[in-house]
C-alpha cells in the first residue's frame, strides 16, 4: 500500500483536484484506489455523493484517526491512499505528512502561491517524509513547450531545495467542469488534455516509489 499526501497549507491550489482525478486515474487503470477526505470543508466526500460509481471509496477520517485508520487499512488489497487534507491545518497535515509514502505539494505558479509554500516544505521536512511540489492551474503549454511563468516557478522553487514534478497540470476548464456530476477529466473527455495531464502526472508519481 502507499499513501500519496495532496498538501498546501494555502487554501485553493488544488489539492482536492487532482487527489480525486489522481485516484479516478487510479481506479480506471484497475488499481484499488481510496480517497481519505480529512479536509473539515469535505469536499471530496462531497464530489463522491454527487458521482454516479462505486470507485474510488471516499473516506471520511479526522487527522487523528489517521494512524489506525492507515494500519487498518495494511491489507493487500488496498494498493493507493489519496490523503486530502485540509489548508490553514499546520497540525493535521502535519499528522498526513508524517503517515505519507510520498507528499504532493500543490502550488500555482503565481509568485504569492509560490511564496506561501515554505509553510509546507516545513512540515514535509519536520516530518521528514519524501515531498515533492506539483505546480497547477498552469498557464497552458504554448507550441508545446512550457510558458514563461512555469519555467520562472521551477526557478523559484529550487530555492526549497525539493524535487518538483516535470509535470504540471494546466488551467483548462475541464477539470472543474468534470466534477459537476462527480467525474473527472478522464471520464468526461478522456482523450482530451487534461485527461492526458493527469496521466503524465501519475505516471511520473509511479517513479516516485
Ligand atoms: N487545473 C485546474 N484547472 C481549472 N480549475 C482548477 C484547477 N485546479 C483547481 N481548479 C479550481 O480551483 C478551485 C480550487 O480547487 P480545489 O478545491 O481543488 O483546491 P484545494 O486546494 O483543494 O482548496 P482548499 O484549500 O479549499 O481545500 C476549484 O474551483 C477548482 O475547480
Ligand atoms: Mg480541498
Amino acid at each position: 500500500m502507499r499513501t500519496i499526501c495532496l498538501l498546501a497549507q494555502k487554501g485553493g491550489t488544488g489539492k482536492t483536484t487532482l487527489c480525486l482525478h489522481l485516484a479516478v486515474l487510479a481506479s480506471e487503470l484497475g488499481r484499488n484506489a481510496t480517497v481519505i477526505d480529512i479536509d473539515p470543508q469535505a469536499s471530496a466526500s462531497a464530489w463522491k455523493r454527487r458521482r454516479q460509481r462505486d470507485i474510488p471509496e471516499v473516506l471520511r477520517y479526522e487527522a487523528k484517526d489517521l494512524s489506525g485508520v492507515l494500519a487498518g487499512s495494511e491489507q493487500p488489497d488496498k494498493e493507493l491512499i489519496f490523503l486530502d487534507t485540509a489548508p490553514h491545518s499546520s497540525h493535521e497535515a502535519a499528522t498526513a505528512a508524517a503517515l505519507a509514502d510520498l507528499v504532493l505539494i500543490v502550488s500555482r505558479p503565481a509568485i504569492l502561491d509560490l511564496e506561501a509554500i515554505g509553510e509546507s516544505v516545513k512540515i514535509v521536512k519536520k516530518q521528514r517524509s519524501r515531498g515533492a511540489v506539483v505546480l497547477n492551474a498552469c498557464p497552458p503549454p504554448h507550441r508545446g513547450g512550457e510558458t514563461a511563468i512555469v519555467r520562472e516557478a521551477r526557478e523559484a522553487l529550487e530555492v526549497y531545495g525539493l524535487p518538483v514534478s516535470p509535470v504540471s497540470v494546466s488551467q483548462r476548464a475541464a477539470f472543474s467542469h468534470a466534477f459537476i456530476d462527480g467525474r473527472a477529466v478522464t471520464e468526461f473527455d478522456a482523450t482530451g488534455k487534461a485527461a492526458n495531464e493527469i496521466r503524465s502526472l501519475f505516471d511520473w508519481i509511479e517513479t516516485q516509489w
